[in-house]
């Protein structure tokens, strides 16, 4: 039995203790927050309550820490936790820098210890479906595609982090980055980045909102566009989608349609569409953290490690660059197309 502690008891934390209480070889026992009262709320019976994350990275019992805190927080503790040999499951955006990001990758290698991101976009069923759908190819190959993610800006914590760019990364490296990293994961490297985005703004009522609009170019020639809004209304429900096209169909995924994940061939005669997965099948969050534990126990490639969520933020800065300076940002290669 792994044993975990949690450190942060916000949205995330929330989600991911409800997670360990449905893995048969996890247990939760240790959940940290300045907030007392909030890691209280989540405890179950047994599990112990600290403010002071240390108390769980100097716990020998506990062998896995799970970092739920402010993205600008990651860093310091990953490290400490890999220097305390704990394996360390990560929130995503990993980190606010390559440099951070790469740091923490590395004290995890020199520690021998595990280090997950929480790049769950990869386990939600009708993106990771969509992968192997593209490997029959049904829709030839695939040339364009469009995504889109958001809701009203984040407003859940108490000191408003998100709405400091320089501890949240704005939409681009907080949000996309789900899109970014499951693009990659589809189609490999991108070659070059642009990106518009209305930069944050305040409503005459004191709410913020931004939006912002991504292209890339990947290696392969495929084209993307996606979307991502910290701009509607409060209360909006948070909505995903997605189109892929190729040579000779499509799929098309929205968050809002009772069966999401469509097919429609080039000649319009075909559809398919995908029966919805089992209610029975893990959410995405728990099959994200049973597939790390289950990497630990067996001594195996985390999903999502270090490496590749490091290579997402870089088409996340690159994006924000992009969207800065009104130029385009080439990721390595020849700048030749
Ligand atoms: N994977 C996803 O879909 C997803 C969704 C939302 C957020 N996130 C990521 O999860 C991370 C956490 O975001 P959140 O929305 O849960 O934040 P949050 O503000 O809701 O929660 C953070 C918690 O950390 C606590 N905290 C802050 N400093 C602390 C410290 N030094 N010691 C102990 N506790 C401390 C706060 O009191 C708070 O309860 C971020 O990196 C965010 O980008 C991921």
């Amino acid at each position: 039995m792994i044993k975990v502690g949690l450190i942060g008891a916000g949205t995330m934390g929330r989600v991911h203790s409800a997670a360990y209480g449905r893995l048969a070889n996890a247990q939760l026992t240790t959940i940290c927050d300045l907030r007392p009262e909030k890691a209280q709320k989540l405890a179950g019976p047994g599990v112990k309550v600290v403010t002071d994350y240390r108390e769980i990275l100097e716990d020998p019992e506990i062998d896995v820490v799970d970092v739920c805190l402010p993205t600008y927080l990651h860093k310091e503790v990953v490290l400490e936790a890999a220097a305390a040999g704990k394996h360390v499951f990560c929130e995503k955006p990993i980190a606010l820098s390559i440099e951070d990001a790469k740091d923490m990758v590395k004290a995890c290698e020199q520690a021998n210890v595990k280090l997950g991101v929480g790049q769950v976009v990869r386990f939600f069923p009708d993106y990771a479906k969509v992968r192997d759908l593209l490997a029959t190819g049904r829709i030839g190959d695939p040339k364009v595609i469009r995504t889109s993610r958001g809701g009203s800006f984040p407003r859940w914590s108490e000191d408003n982090w998100y709405g400091d760019y320089t501890k949240s990364g704005g939409p681009i490296v907080d949000l996309i980055i789900h899109d970014f990293d499951w693009l990659l994961w589809l189609f490999g490297p991108v070659k070059r980045v642009f990106a518009k985005s209305v930069g944050k703004q305040e409503t005459p009522d004191g709410e913020l909102l931004d939006h912002a609009l991504v292209t890339l170019r990947f290696e392969n020639g495929i084209i993307a566009h996606l979307e991502g809004s910290w701009a509607q209304p409060v209360g909006t429900p948070f909505s995903t989608s997605f189109e892929i096209a190729g040579t000779k169909g499509l799929y098309e995924y929205s968050k809002e349609q009772a069966t999401p994940l469509l097919l429609r061939t080039a000649q319009g005669e075909e559809m398919a569409q995908f029966v919805p997965e089992s209610p029975l099948a893990l959410e995405p969050y728990t099959a994200q953290l049973k597939a790390f534990i289950e990497a630990v126990v067996e001594d195996t490639e985390v999903p999502v490690p270090g490496q590749e969520a490091i290579v997402a933020l870089e088409v996340a800065l690159a994006a924000r660059r992009a969207a800065e300076t009104g130029e385009v940002v080439w990721l390595g290669g020849e700048q030749n197309d």
